[in-house]
């Protein structure tokens, strides 16, 4: 009897319960009943708790257009699971249930710091396979994550809406985009919202730039504007700080969202009114696109095949459009930021978007 477990972990998204699902059809598919799955409550915190259920193959019925996860998650931060809290080893609790579990593998689903926990355990002698999670598609090692197109989608949407309201009133709307440190969502939204300034964490702006776009617009006869940013978007000047001396810099703000203190910014330098919108945890949430539901299953049902073929110690990634196995140690710890110069960007250069540089 194959004894498998599975925990999701990190912030949610779209997909998570179509890759459990995708997981657990191979694995029924392949052994009948002489497999046994358990589901590990809440990520990390199941596994370090011992908080574990032995799941049947109804559990995972009706689940792929559920948004959300079947299994709970929570944010363990990795710097904090490498070492002793409160007299409690984790990594230690983490080994101990895996054993007591008696797993022949334990599937992880998550994101960037939940990849370097992962490869911890593996290294650590654990049987692990993972699968890549996040809106953010900020994991290295795969050219898309699940979760990231419903997101886009979502954010997308808002821009469309925002478009109508922007056009009756003749203002300048700044829709904030979720992203963390990187761009990719902000990028894509962007684009396809037909946004008329993108900044992007990876291309620190100007405001004087923006500010001349958005003139320039009003001259023109253009009566709105549209600007996607990503939360995590920089100035020319804030990139140039230390990690210290930024940190120090932020805490003294006294509005710490990124799009009202440019919506204050660029009102003082153009006159011109600006209202702020942000969607916020709303793009992390609901049912998956039929493209996530697609990728998700993807990644599951070749998760299965890794542990079937008993190969551990790998995440499922997209590459080419074909889902390939890539070793965990090449993943964790590295962020897949945007390229300044991919093709996304490009396009948006040469459609003569402003990112604000
Ligand atoms: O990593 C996904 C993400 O939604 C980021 O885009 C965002 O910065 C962060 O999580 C929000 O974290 P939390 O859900 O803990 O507020």
């Amino acid at each position: 009897m194959k004894r498998i477990g599975m925990l999701t972990s990190g912030g949610d998204c779209q997909g998570l319960n179509a890759a459990l699902r995708g997981v657990a059809k191979t694995l029924y598919q392949h052994y009948g009943s002489d497999v046994q799955i358990f589901g590990i409550r809440d990520g990390y915190r199941g596994l370090i708790e011992g908080d574990y259920h032995p799941m049947a193959p109804a559990d995972f019925s009706g689940i792929l257009v559920q948004g959300g996860t079947i299994l709970g998650t929570s944010r363990q931060p990795f710097k904090k699971m490498q070492v002793e809290e409160n007299g409690v080893d984790k990594v230690a609790r983490m080994k101990e249930t895996y054993n007591k579990m008696k797993l022949d593998c334990l599937v992880i689903l998550g994101g960037n710091g939940t990849h370097k926990t992962a490869n911890l355990l593996s290294q650590e002698g654990l049987h692990v396979v993972t699968l890549p999670k996040t809106i953010d598609n900020d994991l290295w090692g795969t050219d898309m994550t699940f979760g990231f197109q419903s997101a886009v989608d979502i954010a997308t949407n808002v821009l469309d809406c925002i478009h109508t309201t922007a056009t009756s009133h003749g203002r300048v709307f700044i829709v904030e985009v979720m992203g963390h440190k990187v761009g990719w969502l902000t990028l894509h939204a962007g684009i396809a919202g037909g946004a008329d300034v993108i900044l992007l964490p990876e291309i620190p702006y100007d405001v004087d730039k923006i500010a001349k776009v958005l003139s320039r617009r009003n001259e023109m006869g253009k009566r709105f504007s549209i600007l996607a940013v990503a939360e995590g978007a920089l100035s020319k000047e804030e990139a140039k700080l230390s990690k210290k001396e930024f940190k120090a810099a932020r805490a003294k703000m006294t509005e710490p969202s990124i799009s009202y203190r440019l919506a204050g910014e660029l009102a003082s330098r153009t006159g011109q009114e600006i209202r702020v919108t942000i969607p916020g945890h709303f793009q992390r949430g609901g049912s998956p696109c039929a493209f996530d539901k697609m990728l998700s299953t993807r990644f599951g049902a070749a998760a299965g095949k890794l542990i079937i073929k008993e190969q551990y110690g790998y995440m499922v990634g997209l590459r080419d459009n074909k889902v390939v196995p890539v070793p965990l140690c090449e993943v964790a710890g590295k962020l897949k930021t945007v390229p300044v110069d991919c093709q996304e960007v490009k396009t948006a250069r040469l459609l003569g978007i402003s990112l604000g540089d």
